[in-house]
C-alpha cells in the first residue's frame, strides 16, 4: 500500500518578496519545491507526491519537476484548503491503494528524511493523525489590542508544529469533507471532527521558509551540509 504526499504550493509567496511563487524560489540553484519533493521521495517511504501549483503555473511547475516521475501536478485553489482538497481528490486516480497521506509545506524544503519516516511509521502503527513538533523556546505572552500583557502562557505545554503532517487517508478525507473554507493546519481539521492527533519529534532543519531571513538561514544550513 502506497504512501502519498500532498504539497500545497499554490501560494503567491508575497512575504518572501521574490516576485515569484515561493515554491519556485531557488536556494543555491534549486527551487524549494524541487528540494521538498525530492526529499519526500528520498525518504524511501513516499511513493507519490501530488503538488498543487498556482492555476496559471501548472506547466511551469510540471517542467520544474520533470526529473521526478513520481511527482504529479494539479491546479491549486484560492485558499490553501482548496489546494489541499484538490490534491487529495487526485489521489484516488494516482494511487487508489493509498492508506497513508502526508501534507507537507514546500517551504520546509530541508526536512530530514528520518523525520518523514517517523511520521509515516506513526500513522502505520495506528495513529489517525500525526504532527512533528518542537518545544517553544521563546517566552509566550498573551496581549490585548492596546499591546498590554494579559498573561504569561506556560510554555512547557506548548509546541510549534511543523510538517509533514501524516494521516490515515480516510481520516483526512472526513476532516476535509467537514471543513469550511479556510484552515492553516490540517491536523486542526481532524481535531475539529473529534480525531486524536499524536506528536513526534520535529527538527530545526524543517524550518518553514517565509522571509528572506529564513532563506539566508537555509543557505547556511546547506553550506554546513557541504552542498
Ligand atoms: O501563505 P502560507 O505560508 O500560509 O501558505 C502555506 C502553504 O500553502 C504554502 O506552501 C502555499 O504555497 C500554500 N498555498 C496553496 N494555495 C493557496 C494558498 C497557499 O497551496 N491558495
Amino acid at each position: 500500500m502506497s504512501v502519498v504526499a500532498l504539497v500545497p504550493a499554490a501560494g503567491r509567496g508575497v512575504r518572501l518578496g521574490a516576485g515569484m511563487p515561493k515554491a519556485l524560489v531557488p536556494v543555491i540553484g534549486e527551487s524549494l519545491l524541487l528540494r521538498a519533493v525530492r526529499g519526500l521521495l528520498a525518504s524511501g517511504r513516499v511513493q507519490h507526491v501530488v503538488v498543487a501549483a498556482p492555476a496559471d503555473q501548472v506547466e511551469v511547475v510540471t517542467a520544474e519537476l520533470a526529473a521526478l516521475p513520481s511527482a504529479h501536478v494539479v491546479a491549486g485553489g484560492a485558499e490553501r484548503t482548496d489546494s489541499v482538497r484538490r490534491a487529495l481528490d487526485a489521489v484516488e486516480q494516482i494511487a487508489p491503494d493509498a492508506r497513508v497521506v502526508l501534507v507537507h509545506d514546500a517551504a520546509r524544503a530541508f526536512t530530514p528524511a528520518s523525520m518523514i519516516r517517523d511520521v509515516v511509521s506513526a500513522v502505520e502503527q495506528g495513529a489517525p493523525a500525526v504532527i512533528p513538533v518542537l518545544p517553544v523556546t521563546d517566552t509566550i505572552k498573551q496581549v490585548d489590542d492596546a499591546g498590554d500583557v494579559v498573561s504569561t502562557v506556560d510554555r512547557s505545554q506548548l509546541r510549534a508544529v511543523q510538517t509533514p503532517q501524516g494521516f490515515a487517508i480516510d481520516v483526512l478525507r472526513e476532516a476535509y469533507a467537514a471543513a469550511g473554507d479556510v484552515a492553516t493546519d490540517d491536523a486542526g481539521l481532524v481535531e475539529r471532527v473529534g480525531g486524536k492527533v499524536h506528536t513526534v519529534a520535529g527538527h530545526p532543519h524543517a524550518l518553514k521558509i517565509t522571509t528572506a531571513f529564513d532563506l539566508a538561514i537555509a543557505e547556511s544550513v546547506l553550506a554546513v551540509a557541504g552542498e
